[in-house]
C-alpha cells in the first residue's frame, strides 16, 4: 500500500516540529526516516500511524486519504522500541490481542497466530509469558502481534534499539526477510545509519524536521547533497579539509598539497573557499595523491584498522586499512587521497 504525506505539518504548542513536508513510499518498499535525535522521526511517524493529528497537509494509504481516520481503522502495524508486551499473558495472547479485541473467532485466532508465529521462527515459545524470553524473541513476538492483523503498512520506530549487538544484527535481516515475504509497505524510525543503509530500499534522511535527500542508500552514500548527509553516512566518517580552489586544484593550506579537481567544476569555482570530504577507504598508501601528516591514533576494528592522521594545523584525514599496514601512533606518513572520489562542498555546505 503506498504511503502519500502532503504537505504534512505538525506543531507542538507554538512550536513547528515539521513544515510542509512531502513524502512518498512506494507500494512494498521499506524506507528509513533517518536523522538525529529530536529531528521529527517518531512525529511523523505516529502521524502515519494516526497517534498525532497533523496541523497542516493530508496523508494517503494508497488512494485513500486517511487523514482524519483513526488509528485503529487505519489498519497499520506498529512496533516500538520498548516491545510493549502484555507481561501477564502468553505470547500466543500476546500476538492473538488484537484478533480479540476485533472480536475473531478463537479458532480463527488459534490458526492465524499459528500462521504467524511460523513465520517470525517463534512457534516453540507460544506458551511462555514475555519474562521468559530474550530481548530478540520479544522482538519477534512484537513483530508477530504487529502483523498478524495483516496490516497495509509496517510501522517500526526504532526496534532494534533495546538489543545487544548481535542480536541487532540478526533482526536487522530477519525484519527485513519478512517484509520481503509479506510484501508489506514499511517505514522505518531510526538513528542508526548502518540499520538504514542495510536494511531499506530508499533512505530519507532528515534534519530540522525536514526530509534533505531522499535516495537508494548506495547513492545517498556516493552522492550526499550536502556536509550535514556525507557526515552522516559512513562509519568511521567522513574526514572534511577546508582550503581554496586555485587553478583546478584544491589547496590543502597546511601542507600546500595540490588535489586535481574535476576540470569543469575547478573552472566555474576558482578562487573559492571550499571543504572536501574524504572517506576513509579513499586515503591510502600507495596511491593517489601523496599528503603528509602524522599518525595520531590508531583504532583496531578486527578485520580493519582505523588511523587517523594529523595535518600540520591539527586537522584529521582517516585511513581504513586491511592486514598488512604497520604504521605506529607518531610516524609520518605519505598517503595518497583518491582525487576523483573527493567531494566538493561549498560555504553553506551545499554539495559542488
Ligand atoms: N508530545 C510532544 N509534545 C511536545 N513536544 C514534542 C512532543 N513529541 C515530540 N516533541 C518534540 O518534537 C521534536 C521531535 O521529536 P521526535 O519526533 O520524537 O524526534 P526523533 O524521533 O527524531 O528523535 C523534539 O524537539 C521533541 O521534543
Ligand atoms: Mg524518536
Amino acid at each position: 500500500m503506498r504511503i502519500l504525506l502532503e504537505n504534512f505539518t505538525k506543531k507542538f504548542g507554538d512550536l513547528t516540529i515539521i513544515d510542509g513536508m512531502d513524502l512518498e513510499v512506494h507500494d512494498g518498499e521499506m524506507i528509513a526516516l533517518l536523522g538525529g535525535s529530536g529531528c521529527g522521526k517518531s512525529t511523523t511517524l505516529f502521524a502515519i500511524c494516526g497517534i498525532h493529528k497533523v496541523n497542516g497537509g493530508r496523508i494517503f494509504f494508497g488512494d485513500h486519504d486517511v487523514t482524519n481516520v483513526t488509528t485503529q481503522e487505519r489498519n497499520v502495524g506498529v512496533v516500538f522500541q520498548s516491545f510493549a508486551l502484555y507481561p501477564h499473558m502468553t505470547v500466543e495472547n500476546n500476538i492473538g490481542f488484537p484478533l480479540k479485541l476485533r472480536k475473531e473467532s478463537t479458532g480463527d485466532i488459534k490458526r492465524k497466530v499459528g500462521e504467524i508465529a511460523e513465520m517470525v521462527h517463534i512457534e516453540a515459545l507460544l506458551q511462555r509469558r514475555p519474562g521468559e524470553l530474550s530481548g530478540g524473541q520479544q522482538q519477534r513476538v512484537a513483530l508477530a502481534r504487529a502483523l498478524v492483523r495483516r496490516p497495509d503498512v509496517l510501522l517500526l520506530d526504532e526496534p532494534l534499539a533495546n538489543l545487544d549487538a548481535t542480536l541487532r544484527l540478526e533482526m536487522r535481516s530477519e525484519i527485513r526477510r519478512i517484509q520481503h515475504e509479506t510484501g508489506i509497505t514499511a517505514v522505518l524510525v531510526t538513528h542508526d545509519q548502518t540499520e538504514a543503509m542495510s536494511m531499506c530500499d530508499r533512505i530519507a534522511i532528515m534534519d530540522a524536521g525536514k526530509i534533505v535527500q531522499i535516495t537508494e542508500p548506495k547513492d545517498m552514500y556516493d552522492n550526499p547533497v550536502s556536509d550535514f548527509v556525507a557526515g552522516f553516512l559512513g562509519s568511521p566518517p567522513i574526514a572534511f579539509l577546508s582550503g581554496k580552489i586555485e587553478d583546478g586544484h584544491f589547496i590543502e593550506p597546511s601542507t600546500k598539497t595540490k588535489i586535481p579537481l574535476d576540470h569543469e567544476m575547478a573552472k566555474s569555482n576558482n578562487g573559492r573557499t571550499v571543504s572536501i570530504g574524504i572517506r576513509p577507504e579513499y586515503f591510502q598508501p600507495n596511491n593517489g595523491t601523496a599528503v603528509s601528516g602524522k599518525v595520531s591514533f590508531i583504532e583496531s576494528q578486527g578485520r580493519e584498522t582505523l588511523y587517523n592522521v594529523m595535518l600540520p594545523d591539527g586537522k584529521i584525514l582517516r585511513s581504513i586499512q586491511g592486514e598488512g599496514s604497520v604504521a605506529k601512533i607518531g610516524d609520518t606518513v605519505e598517503w595518497g587521497i583518491n582525487a576523483p572520489k573527493i567531494l566538493v562542498f561549498d560555504e553553506d555546505g551545499k554539495r559542488i
